[in-house]
């Protein structure tokens, strides 16, 4: 095969669809999935491939070196497009350490795995490191973060996807290894994990749950297509130039308390209830501790340069989010079973 990439994180929701697009659309490469599988894996994701004959799955992670070199090792690994981390800001906010030790211990574990596997010619191989615009902290006077925006981490969630960026341009400076960095916007859609805004409101309005919106919902967040990102990680990783930063995004920002009423509205119509019902289920909650007021992704670079731009409308990217949720009844009682329950009682202080 002509390359065998590692991706790691590829049980989770964007890894999931990085994994899909990669092994249909390029059956000469082997793709090897590298996930440990926490609350937030889910090998339901991966169906569509499980059987297919350039995908392997491994179940390990990141921060145990001796995994990792074996793995490299057993699948001559080429590449690594690295999208393994702790991801929720809110549990970062109670438990900073997890966060550290995946998202920043992980990360320069891997960075090592990496480098020294391929030492003997290090600018053939690539590390693809896939990282937030949170990095870029938080706009207040207008504006969009460029791929020259200073870094302004706000939580510790931000703090330790920072740290982890910074280890893989350090390691591009001092080792001479080839990277990309891409920092992207908020992305939905299929396979997102309900404890995030979308998805968790999608799930409590057909369960006529309160739907929490932190402060007055006038928090702004920039909306990506997850499979739009996943394509976005594709012309990044084919095309992007060595020690280059490329910024993702939208174009598409919307307050939080838009998006709950929009989301309120099109359910009502899908299940068939009176206009103004799920509206009143919209609940006024504590806010965020630090909660970044808004974020926005200038993605002209990866426009213009690489020529990658989002295919999908929000609408329409909605309708088939909720549409997926509505016909994934199954899946959604998998993961909101158990550990998610215990969780979404403590946060919310049910
Ligand atoms: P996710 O939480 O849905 O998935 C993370 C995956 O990583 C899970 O499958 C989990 O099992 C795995 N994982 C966690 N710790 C691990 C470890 N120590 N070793 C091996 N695997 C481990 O996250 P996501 O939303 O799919 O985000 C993926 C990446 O993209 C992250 O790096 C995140 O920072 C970045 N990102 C996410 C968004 C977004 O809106 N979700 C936007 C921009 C960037
Ligand atoms: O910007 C990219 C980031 O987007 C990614 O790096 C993160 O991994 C991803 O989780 C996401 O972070 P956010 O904090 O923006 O996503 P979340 O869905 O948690 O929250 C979106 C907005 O909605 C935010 O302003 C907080 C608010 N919110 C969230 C939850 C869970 C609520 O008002 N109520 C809620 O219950």
């Amino acid at each position: 095969m002509s390359k065998s990439i590692l991706i790691t994180g590829g049980a989770g929701f964007i890894g999931s669809h990085v994994v899909q697009l990669f092994v249909v659309k390029y059956p000469e490469y082997k793709i090897v999935n590298l996930d440990a599988l926490t609350y937030a894996g889910n090998l339901e994701n991966l169906k569509a491939v499980e059987g297919a004959s350039n995908y392997v799955f491994e179940k390990a992670d990141i921060q145990d070196e001796e995994i990792l070199k074996a793995i490299f090792e057993k699948h001559n690994i080429t590449d690594v497009i690295h999208l393994a981390a702790e991801s929720h800001v809110d549990r970062s906010i109670t438990d900073p350490l997890a966060f550290v030790k995946t998202n920043v211990f992980g990360t320069v574990n891997l960075l090592n795995a990496a480098k020294e596997f391929w030492k003997e010619n290090l600018a053939d191989h690539l590390f693809y490191h896939v990282s937030t615009d949170e990095v870029y902290g938080s706009l207040h006077d207008g504006g969009f973060f460029l791929e020259t925006t200073s870094y302004d981490p706000q939580s510790p969630y931000s703090a330790s996807k920072a740290a982890s960026d910074h280890f893989v341009r350090a390691y591009a400076n001092t080792y001479k290894m080839k990277t990309v960095v891409s920092n992207c916007s908020n992305n939905y859609g299929p396979n997102h994990f309900p404890e995030k805004l979308i998805p968790l409101c999608i799930h409590n309005i057909k369960n006529n749950r309160p739907l929490p919106v932190y402060g007055k919902g006038e928090n702004v967040r920039d909306w990506l297509f997850v499979k739009d990102h996943a394509r976005a990680i594709d012309t990044v990783f084919h095309q992007g130039k060595d020690g280059e930063t490329y910024n993702i995004g939208g174009f598409n920002e919307w307050k939080n308390i838009d998006i709950v009423n929009l989301l309120c509205a099109k359910m009502d119509e899908k299940l068939g209830r009176e206009v103004g019902t799920s509206e009143k289920l919209i609940t006024y909650v504590k806010d965020r501790a630090g909660h970044d007021l808004r974020y926005a992704i200038d993605a002209t670079k990866i426009q213009k340069e690489l020529g990658w731009e989002p295919s999908l409308q929000f609408e329409e990217g909605i309708e088939i989010t909720i549409d997926w949720y509505l016909n994934n009844q199954e899946w959604l009682d998998h993961v909101t079973s158990g550990a998610y329950q215990e969780y979404y009682d403590k946060h919310y202080e049910a």
